[in-house]
């Protein structure tokens, strides 16, 4: 039976993973989910799996090189899934040192601890072993021409503390790769939205404060395009990563779904007064009224758009989900869920989205 090693399984694709992984699998694998929670990890995330038997969750820092080495020495790891990173741009313009700390050093030690594990005397891997680095489109920039598209050779060209962690991440993937021969594998996707998405991204920002009637906030002219993937469609390109990647090779994933921020605010607010009853209060206050420019954010890429023909050429991977059935999944899955967010969003939350926009 396989071992996964996944870091950061607490999180917003870390949880989707899993479930897609057991969902997939059933009781053929093991799972082990390995997060620190901090304030984006969130065990409520996982209720719906973590009484099977073939599923082990421990609390550790991929910053803590003996708590991680301690896990490879007790387990039998096949394949490694590392999603475990800070993954907010806007708090890494506020705060980059921890960026650095959990996405370069902490991939760092994933990596060191996996080559120890894996490696036979020689320097050669043992069979069957990987190490799936979970990465962005971020890592390339931002596109100004709009023929253009992110390649998997498109130049790294990060912009914000938390792009430049992750491209220092990446490289030292490669250089694990190119230097030790390591079985390692990079993915780069595009923006992901679906269930458990912490609200201070976007999409489960702008649901979450347009049912409770407060100002969706957009920041400069609304016109940054973000490239939009369901997140089990991005879990799927992952597996299909680990089963049928070549060793050493980056996958970039994306469903050529673009849109511009405005767009998508608008879609929100549309889906949401299609779906609210008319006997439901809420319902009067969801307008377009509640809209509200904000300052730009710092450094603020303008576009990005993934061109996903390696991994389907190669792979055979093609998103499941249009954007059209994907928003309206989710928009319904946060109604269903407000325990959910009200958890989330009553503690440190508040003072973060005080100190974050004064509106
Ligand atoms: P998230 O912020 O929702 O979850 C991150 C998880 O990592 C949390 O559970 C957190 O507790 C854990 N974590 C953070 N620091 C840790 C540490 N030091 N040790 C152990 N665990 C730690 O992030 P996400 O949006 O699910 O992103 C997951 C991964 O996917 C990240 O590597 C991110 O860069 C990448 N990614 C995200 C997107 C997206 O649209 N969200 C797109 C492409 C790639
Ligand atoms: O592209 C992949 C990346 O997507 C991932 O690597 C990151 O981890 C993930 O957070 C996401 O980064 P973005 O910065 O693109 O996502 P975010 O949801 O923060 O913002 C999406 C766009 O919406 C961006 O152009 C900024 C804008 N925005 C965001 C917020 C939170 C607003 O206009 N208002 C807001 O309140």
């Amino acid at each position: 039976m396989r071992t996964y090693l996944v870091t950061g399984g607490a999180g917003f694709i870390g949880s989707n993973f899993v479930y897609y992984m057991f969902r997939k699998y059933g009781d053929d694998i093991r799972l082990i989910n390995v997060d620190a929670l901090t304030y984006a990890g969130n065990l409520e995330n996982l209720k719906g799996i973590e009484d099977r038997k073939n599923y082990t969750f421990i609390k550790a820092d991929i910053r803590n090189k003996e708590a991680i080495e301690k896990i490879f020495a007790e387990n039998d790891v096949d394949v490694v899934v590392h999603f475990a990173a800070e993954s907010h741009v806007d708090r890494s313009i506020v705060n980059p040192e921890v960026f650095v700390e959990t996405n370069v050093l902490g991939t760092a030690v994933m990596l060191n601890a996996a080559k120890a594990a894996w490696e036979n005397e020689g320097g050669s891997f043992k069979d069957g072993k990987k190490f799936l680095h979970v990465s962005t489109d971020e890592v390339y920039g931002s596109l100004s021409d709009p023929k253009d598209y992110f390649y998997e050779t498109t130049p790294y060209d990060p912009h914000s503390p938390y792009s430049a962690s992750k491209a220092s991440a990446d490289f030292l993937v490669k250089a694990y790769v190119d230097t030790y021969h390591f079985p390692a594998c990079i993915t780069n996707c595009s923006n992901n939205y679906g269930p458990y998405q912490f609200p201070e991204k976007l999409i489960p920002l702008i649901i979450n404060n347009a049912l409770s009637g407060k100002k969706l906030p957009v920041y400069g002219d609304g016109k940054n395009v973000r490239d939009w993937l369901y997140v089990d469609d991005h879990c799927k390109g992952i597996d299909m990563v680990i089963e049928k990647g070549r060793v050493g090779e980056k996958y970039n994933i994306g469903g050529h779904n673009e849109r511009e921020n405005i767009q998508i605010v608008k879609t929100i607010i549309k889906t949401l007064q299609e779906i609210l009853p008319n006997d439901d209060p809420r319902k009067a206050n969801v307008s377009e009224d509640l809209i509200t420019y904000v300052e730009d954010r710092k450094g603020h890429d303008r576009r990005y758009a993934i061109a996903p023909d390696k991994i389907s050429k190669e792979l055979g991977w093609l998103p499941d989900t249009k954007f059209e059935d994907g928003i309206r999944l989710t928009i319904k899955w946060y109604m269903d869920h407000l325990d959910w967010m009200e958890n989330i969003t009553s503690g440190d939350y508040q003072d973060y989205y005080k100190r974050m926009y004064r509106i």
